[in-house]
């Protein structure tokens, strides 16, 4: 496993690769790793004929009160779980290298980006897409995986590669969970021990959701969101950011819930936000 920080030397190596006809697998991550970062990696091992994981806090897509400063990073332990999962090649560029000076270009993919976590981030998607732009220019992935727990993320990602026409192909892998069901995540880190076992509340009432919808028991999205909210609310030091029903291709809001649906939710737990969301189909 070699390390490269330099984009030339990434960007030729990568060329070099495609001009030989090999498969590129590419897993862009911020690091701190979990098992929800190695299932991707062994998707993309087990699929190409090289796999490239860079790891890149990006500071565009940290809004200006957010974790961009504490955001965990575990470079030691990253790279040994890398060396480990037989990882070609770990990225690392430096924030100066990947924004320049007078770096002001940016990709917007507006319609996807301004419901959900849109509205309470703002600027957050510009700035994955537009790092995720760079990298995949850098890279030149055969394919690029993205975690389906971050569901948004990965939709305004295929959305972009589709405007653009790209020639990526972007896999969408399951959300990994811990054993009593929450979100493996990065912030997880971040909860004490009291905020870990609240935290499961999340993925309990997006559960919640999705019995009573598959058991007809709910058929409107606004009474399913408040009985949600009812199961969120019971959280000490917890305040809701959205809980939602939405279309899963659009992300726009639903009405009356139609399969397959999108539920999400986004709660803070003391300093620590958290994510989730079920398909239902
Ligand atoms: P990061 O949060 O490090 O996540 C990297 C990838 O791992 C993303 O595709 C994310 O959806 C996936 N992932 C995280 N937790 C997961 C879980 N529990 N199960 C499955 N997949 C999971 O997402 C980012 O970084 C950044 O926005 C990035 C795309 C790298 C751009 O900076």
């Amino acid at each position: 496993m070699k390390v490269i920080r330099s984009i030339p030397e990434m960007r030729s190596l990568a060329l070099r690769w495609q001009q030989q006809g090999h498969s590129i697998g590419f897993v862009p991550t911020m690091g701190a790793l979990h098992e929800g970062h190695q299932a991707l990696v062994q998707r993309a091992r087990r699929e190409n004929d090289f796999v490239v994981v860079s790891i890149f806090v990006n500071p565009l897509q940290f809004g200006p009160k957010e974790d961009f400063e504490r955001y965990p990073r575990t470079g030691a332990a990253d790279q040994k779980i890398l060396k480990k999962a037989n990882v070609d090649i770990v990225f690392m560029p430096s924030a100066h290298d990947m924004y320049p000076e007078r770096f002001t270009t940016l990709i917007d993919v507006p319609a996807l980006s301004q419901v959900l976590c849109g509205p309470f981030r703002p600027g957050h998607f510009r700035g994955v897409a537009t790092v995720v732009a760079k990298l995949f220019e850098i890279v030149r992935p055969t394919r690029a995986y993205f975690g389906q727990k971050d569901y948004q993320q990965v939709r305004i990602i295929s959305r972009m590669v589709e405007d653009l026409q790209m020639p990526v192909r972007i896999v969408a892998c399951p959300t990994v969970r811990e054993a009593d069901g929450l979100a493996r995540s990065s912030r997880n880190r971040y909860l004490s021990r009291k905020e870990r076992e609240e935290a499961v509340k999340l993925y309990q009432a997006l559960y919640l959701g999705r019995e009573l919808v598959d058991r007809r028991i709910m058929t409107q999205s606004d009474r399913l969101i408040h009985r949600l909210r009812g199961v969120l609310g019971t959280i000490p030091k917890g305040r809701i950011d959205y809980v939602a029903v939405a279309d899963p291709i659009t992300l726009e809001p639903m009405k009356s819930i139609k399969l397959p649906a999108l539920l999400a939710a986004a709660v803070w737990i003391g300093k620590t936000r958290l994510i989730d969301n079920i398909l239902i189909s």
